[in-house]
């Protein structure tokens, strides 16, 4: 009989509710959000399918087992106990990572080494040989979640987290990461019908991220390597049938998408990174100004994700470009909702116009915000 286990699906901070909803949209039931995550039930199939339609996580991990643990000695004695051999080979390589917060514990580390060492001498006891372990991570994955007395272990059949959507072969400058683009378009609650106009679009994440949204393009389908693939239970049939589905949901983008950049070097590695998604012919580019940038009549939803400073002449410089962002949302993009995202809260209140929702989020560890504005005439705070 197929496995079910809790399933937790890990999320950047602020982010959880916006992946809850994703997981819902996909038809999971029985789900409860946390600040970190969303918690669910089920097998190894629907790990696959979450991690080849999200968006927003960061990680898909499968439960091998909890208990109660306050040494390494009760971690090795109860983690021995658990039926690791339904899912790592005899003939596997496995990983493991971890976070732990307890008293007895003050290297990681060996908190690492005993749990290896409990599933070692475990396949050892039953079947006299055991599976290779070391830091490789692109093979079967353990984490443990041990805080306080409670110790959680996952299978993590995501692998290399899957907030990274694996169509970006170019960085650029500052670039934002797939998942929080798509969580960004996700809290827009952009249509998908509507133009998108997406000034400063550097590596062209939001606007790919838009038209994979839109084409109804699973992230996934750009990945070749993933945990759940190397796990005993694993059914390639199954997933390249999945894959095949997923293939045919994929639907023409109808809506404009506009793509901005004063940088040229930014727009090559935008259409290289559309271009490898797939996505490069739902895209209108333009190497310009964002004040130059096309707004098309028909309002949508524009969404600009400025440079926050980080050095004081910068912030000085940028101080005028909040600015200008701000006469130009007035000017040239009536009937829009516009969006900024930026970490610095300081230069948001150059733009000048009252927002209508401060959306709080991550990038990393930089405590950032999306702006919401109603962009209609005469919205300016002095007016
Ligand atoms: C923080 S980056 C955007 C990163 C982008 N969200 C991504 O995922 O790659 C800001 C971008 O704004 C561009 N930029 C700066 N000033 C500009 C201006 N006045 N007009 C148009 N683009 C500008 C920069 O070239 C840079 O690519």
């Amino acid at each position: 009989m197929e496995r079910k286990a809790n399933i937790f699906v890990i999320a950047a901070p602020e982010i959880s509710n916006i992946l809850h909803e994703e997981i819902r949209a996909l038809g999971f039931g029985n789900t409860t959000a946390h600040r970190l995550g969303v918690q669910l039930y089920g097998s190894l199939a629907d790990c696959m399918y979450l991690n080849l339609n999200l968006r927003t996580a960061n990680k898909v991990l499968w439960e091998a087992g909890r208990f109660r643990a306050s040494t390494p000695d009760q971690l090795y004695q109860k983690a021995f106990q658990l039926t690791w051999e339904d899912e790592i080979s005899l003939d596997g390589y496995f990983n493991i990572d971890s976070y732990v917060r307890v008293e007895s514990i003050t290297d990681t580390r060996f908190a690492n080494l005993k749990l290896k060492d409990a599933i070692v001498d475990r396949f050892v006891k039953k079947q006299g040989k055991r599976p290779n372990t070391g830091p490789e991570k692109d093979k079967a994955r353990i984490y443990m979640h041990w805080s306080d007395q409670e110790c959680i272990l996952y299978y993590d059949t995501s692998g290399a987290p899957i907030a990274k959507h694996g169509y970006r072969k170019m960085p650029g400058k500052a670039p934002m990461l797939e998942s929080l683009a798509a969580a960004v378009l996700l809290e827009s609650k952009w249509d998908q019908k509507a133009p998108l106009v997406n000034p400063m679009c550097g590596s062209g994440t939001l606007a790919i991220e838009a038209a994979l949204l839109a084409s109804n393009t699973a992230p996934g389908i750009f990945r070749s390597n993933f945990g759940f693939m190397h796990l005993a239970s694993f059914n390639q049939d199954q997933w390249e049938r999945m894959v095949e589905v997923a293939k045919k949901r994929v639907k023409p983008v109808t809506a404009t998408i506009l793509a901005s950049d004063l940088s040229a070097l930014a727009i090559q590695t935008a259409k290289a990174n559309a271009e490898f998604a797939g996505m490069d012919k739902y895209i209108q580019f333009e190497e310009c100004d964002f004040r130059e940038s096309t707004v098309p009549k028909e309002p949508g939803v524009v969404i600009l994700n400025p440079e926050y400073g980080e050095r004081l002449g910068e912030v000085e410089q940028l101080t005028d470009t909040y600015k200008q962002i701000g006469d130009w949302f007035k000017q040239k993009c009536q009937g829009y909702k516009g969006y900024i995202f930026t970490g610095n809260r300081e230069l948001a209140k150059n733009i000048g116009l009252r927002t209508k929702r401060k959306i709080p989020f991550y990038n990393g560890s930089i405590e950032c915000r999306l702006l919401e504005y109603e962009l209609y005439a005469g919205s300016k705070k002095d007016k």
